[in-house]
């Protein structure tokens, strides 16, 4: 019988006879007495084999790196000097009595605390991977996260419903997996993008407040925060307004991070999508970054210079400038590589200029900017965009001038990275937990391929108070009650209060050129449903693999699934997609096309 955890026997254990199962993580022969560091999910333990157990140290002899194995021994102090104080059992070893071999093991592919390893290694060999340190710890936080959400939401009187994962389309805005039925040849069912049309039909059913810790499923361009099959968070509430759904969220995620982290988190600021826009260029601003965007359209509109003032006048044009404090150090080479990495986002350039003598502005000979552009620009323009971005001596000041589309993506972008790699240095990034919400959103967005307005959240998502004439008078201005959680650069959560009336909601759908046919036989569910006396309602998801991403420090959303998919959106391990034999395909009623079979 195991008596302890391996990596919790600490010096409460002295002398006392322990059983301890786990796998060998390291053994060293140390010219006849033999160590083996023994590990189990708690931790390593290091135990001491004597030649004077003959028969253990023959077992211990014989073992390899995983094998697994049961000792019983007696628990000793380390000899001075031997003492690791970062382990719990740091300070203390097992004398083994017996060892039994429980199992061997094949050479792993990889030591198990080698971390330089590729990701595809990781992936194939993704169980070898799972029992490192790192990803026993993520998948433990993660799963403290989920039981705090789970307290803290039961305790809010929400109760946990599951809704279909054979289903319908949900359009939130990525392709669907589709799921090919046997009964029905030719039909599919879809995959959900999330569970929105049964929370809402949940409360339409008069649950009142619903969550569920669900997978959802989107085919789409894969990053490093985005997989095929992630985990929501997801909720919804009848009768409260964006205020009190906003407290709720925001209670949740403060009492996980104080339960799980002991971090109390700071205020959440509110900012309107514009102002996030006009200040950071994105809807998901990393405030630890304290640099912020000088908007310089307007001053541009005069100018000779034809870079910006090509811009500046483009109907949905933009120029801003961004200024980095110090950063007048930065080499040519910085420089280069800052341009190059613009270019990725579209942007044609990066114009800049290095302020060495605020006091001297002309565009002459011996200015007091060193820049390859100031010679284009008038001493005026030049004085407005020192005064406007207070840039001092010592700075720079780079430019962004095209499409508001690909300013803002580029210098946003720009914006991250520079705050990222020289901000702690030169005082304008703090490496703390910066959430804020981020409300106001437009209803739409136009999508330039297909030459039509798609809805920016859902298309179940209400617009606010005033706006609704402006579906169709004014798309472009007409704001939603949506609003997103953004926790440093990441956007973790996002929800809106709901269209709860059929002749609104059908509005909307005629907004996004959905003919009343295609609605009817879409969403016929959802509208023939609102019409049964639908409550007001409203709620949000979270991003569980985003949120706890951040939490573990991770860089990667995959670091914190067990099992995920590669940005091909692959399961390494089980080399899954795979191809199906015909007679599956048959029963489906279904056959490949020739090109796809030639593949095969
Ligand atoms: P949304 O599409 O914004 O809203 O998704 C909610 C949150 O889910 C996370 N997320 C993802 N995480 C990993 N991989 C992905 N591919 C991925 N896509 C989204 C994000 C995001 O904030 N039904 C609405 C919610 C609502 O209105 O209540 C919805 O799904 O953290
Ligand atoms: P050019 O006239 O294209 O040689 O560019 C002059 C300067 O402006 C160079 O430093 C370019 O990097 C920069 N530049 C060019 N296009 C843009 C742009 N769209 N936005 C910002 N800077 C640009």
């Amino acid at each position: 019988m195991r008596t302890n955890y391996c990596g919790l026997i600490n010096e409460q254990y002295l002398d006392q006879t322990v059983t301890v199962k786990g796998w060998v993580h390291r053994r060293r022969d140390h010219g006849g007495v033999i160590f083996i560091d023994l590990r189990d999910r708690e931790g390593l333990v290091q135990v001491v084999i004597d030649p004077d157990t003959p028969e253990a140290f023959t077992r211990a002899d014989s073992s390899r790196n995983e094998f697994v194995l049961s000792i019983t021994g007696r628990v000793r102090a380390r000899p001075d000097g031997t003492k690791n104080d970062k382990m719990i059992s740091g300070g203390i070893e097992i004398l083994a009595k017996e060892i039994e071999v429980l199992n061997t093991a094949a050479t792993p592919p990889f030591q198990i605390d080698d971390e330089n390893l590729s990701e595809n290694v990781r992936l194939t060999h993704r169980v070898i991977d799972l029992r490192r340190a790192v990803m026993q710890n993520n998948l433990r936080l993660r799963y403290r996260v989920a039981m705090g959400v789970r307290r803290y939401l039961d305790e809010k009187g929400f109760i946990d419903i599951e809704t279909p994962t054979l289903t319908r389309s949900t359009p939130e805005g990525a392709r669907d997996y589709l799921v090919p039925s046997r009964v029905h040849p030719g039909s599919c069912f879809a995959l959900p993008q999330s569970p929105q049309l049964f929370k809402q039909l949940l409360m339409v059913a008069g649950f009142d407040r619903y969550y569920q810790i669900t997978k959802c499923f989107r085919d789409e361009d894969l990053r490093a925060d985005r997989q095929p099959e992630f985990t929501q968070i997801d909720l919804e509430t009848s009768f409260l307004n964006e205020d009190e759904i906003m407290d709720i969220a925001e209670g949740m995620t403060r009492s996980i991070f104080r339960d799980v982290m002991q971090v109390e988190l700071g205020e959440f600021p509110r900012m309107t999508f514009a102002e996030a826009m006009y200040r950071y260029g994105s809807d998901k601003p990393d405030l630890r970054v304290g640099l912020q965007f000088t908007e310089l359209t307007d001053v541009m509109k005069t100018e000779e210079f034809k870079v910006f003032r090509a811009a500046a006048d483009l109907p949905n044009g933009r120029v801003v400038a961004l200024r980095v404090p110090g950063g007048a150090k930065l080499s040519r080479k910085e420089i280069d590589v800052y341009t190059e990495f613009v270019g990725i986002y579209g942007a044609k350039g990066l114009a800049y200029i290095k302020v060495n003598d605020a006091g001297n502005l002309s565009n002459g000979e011996n200015s007091g900017l060193q820049s390859p552009i100031v010679k284009f620009l008038s001493d005026g323009c030049l004085k407005a965009i020192i005064e406007k971005t207070g840039a001092q001596n010592g700075d720079i000041i780079f430019f962004g001038a095209d499409k508001a589309k690909v300013v803002n993506e580029a210098i946003g972008a720009l914006r991250v990275k520079i705050g990222h790699e020289h901000g702690a240095a030169d005082g304008y990034f703090e490496n703390v937990w910066k959430p804020l919400w981020v409300v106001d959103f437009p209803m739409f967005e136009y999508d330039e391929e297909e030459k039509r307005y798609a809805a920016m959240h859902h298309p179940f998502t209400s617009p606010k108070a005033g706006h609704e004439d402006k579906m169709t008078s004014d798309p472009e201005h007409c704001l939603a009650r949506a609003y997103d959680m953004v926790l440093n650069g990441w956007e973790v959560g996002g929800g809106s209060i709901r269209i709860h009336r059929a002749d609104i909601q059908e509005k909307v759908f005629a907004a996004l050129a959905i003919s009343p046919e295609e609605q009817q036989n879409k969403f016929g569910f959802l509208l023939d449903n609102l019409k049964f006396g639908a409550p007001p309602h409203g709620g949000l998801a979270f991003g569980l693999d985003r949120l706890v991403t951040l939490m573990a420090g991770a860089e990667s959303i995959r670091d914190v699934i067990a099992f995920p998919k590669t940005q091909r959106a692959q399961c390494l391990l089980t080399s899954a997609p795979n191809h199906v034999d015909d007679k599956q395909l048959r029963e489906l009623g279904l056959r490949l096309r020739q090109k796809a079979a030639e593949n095969a």
